[in-house]
């Protein structure tokens, strides 16, 4: 069976984007691939390094997504990164073959450094060492459990380049070690924010949340932009530029066309439109936030799952770090 790695960063519960881009893919995989989900606590250290219990809280957030999306620990292992020192190691070894203006050219790390600054002014041009080198960090991620593929969004994408110029360079070099992985990109890969922004983000403040109940999904919806040309609640408008109907395509398929007809004709209001999808994306939301409140109510479960998956993933990177260090030559003292 070939092997999937992908995974998400702890800084925030998951939400619609995250769904579309990447967990909706990887629940479908799962029972052909050999699946790791890794939770990137050590990534998600890199830019909030000042703020370790927010990432801790959000490990246990980020697992509880991922189970109520329907990830089955049975078929999947799920890991937390800062346990698998395995990690750090395979990162030093790869940052060898790693230029700094490499890193630099890496465009998702161009536009993260840009956003910064709009947020924090000039203080978001220090950037460090180790949030520069996260991408080298996240190929080891992905090399230390020979992943074949990587399904993610295609804000992924330049890192998953980065990882296979990894790869080739250190087999180059050392000899065939390790496994050129491939992204795999879904087709809602990226979906656009409440605010008709491209890309839905925590930090844009746009996003619905996996865990989002009625009324946060009520105000949300309510606010959301529909074409400015439409006044009066007959007027005929336009759904393509209208965000309500962006997303009556992604939750309610079976009704899509006739929200698309009664709009174009002036047939539908946008309050009945609004209540239509809010009804509807809670009825997309339901199984997924009955299996969450599932694992609420059984954290215990939730540390099992975390502990036998971590261990389950250290053996499997401690097989890939023995090869490393014999290709190496650091396989000083045989075990
Ligand atoms: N960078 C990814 C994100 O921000 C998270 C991540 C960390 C990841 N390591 C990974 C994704 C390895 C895929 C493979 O969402």
């Amino acid at each position: 069976m070939k092997n999937i790695l992908t995974g998400d960063r702890p800084t925030g519960r998951l939400h619609l984007g995250h769904y579309f881009g990447s967990l909706k893919q990887r629940v479908e995989l799962q029972d052909q691939y050999n699946t790791y989900i890794i939770i990137a606590d050590v990534q998600a250290l890199t830019d909030n390094f000042d703020d370790p219990d927010k990432v801790r809280k959000n490990v246990r957030e980020v697992a509880l997504d991922n189970l109520a999306v329907g990830i089955d620990p049975n078929k999947t292992t799920l890991f937390i990164q800062s346990q698998i020192p395995e990690i750090a190691e395979l990162t030093i070894f790869y940052s060898n073959l790693v230029t700094v203006s490499r890193l630099f050219r890496n465009p998702t790390t161009k536009a993260e450094v840009n956003q910064k600054k709009q947020v924090f002014g000039n203080e978001g041009e220090s950037i460090t060492y180790g949030f520069l080198g996260y991408p080298v960090s996240q190929a080891a991620d992905i090399t230390a459990f020979d992943a074949d593929l990587v399904p993610v969004g295609d804000d992924q994408l330049p890192h998953i380049e980065q990882t296979r110029e990894i790869v080739r360079k250190f087999n180059h070099i050392y000899g065939e070690t390790l496994v050129e992985p491939e992204a795999m990109v879904g087709k809602n890969s990226r979906i656009k924010g409440l605010d008709g922004n491209e890309k839905m983000g925590k930090s844009l403040g746009n996003a619905i949340y996996l865990a989002d109940d009625e009324d946060a999904i009520t105000k949300k919806i309510m606010g959301a932009i529909t074409d400015p040309n439409k006044i009066k609640k007959d007027d005929p408008a336009n759904p393509d530029i209208c965000m309500v109907y962006y997303y009556h395509k992604l939750v309610n398929e079976k009704n899509v066309d006739t929200v698309c007809q009664e709009c174009k004709s002036g047939s539908r209001g946008c309050v009945a439109c609004k209540k239509e999808l809010i009804r509807s994306m809670m009825e997309f939301l339901k199984p997924i936030q009955a299996r969450r409140h599932y694992y609420e109510e059984h954290p215990e479960l939730v540390d099992q799952i975390l502990e036998e998956g971590t261990k389950k993933a250290r053996e499997r990177a401690q097989e890939t770090m023995r090869r490393v260090r014999q290709n190496m030559k650091i396989d000083y003292f045989k075990n």
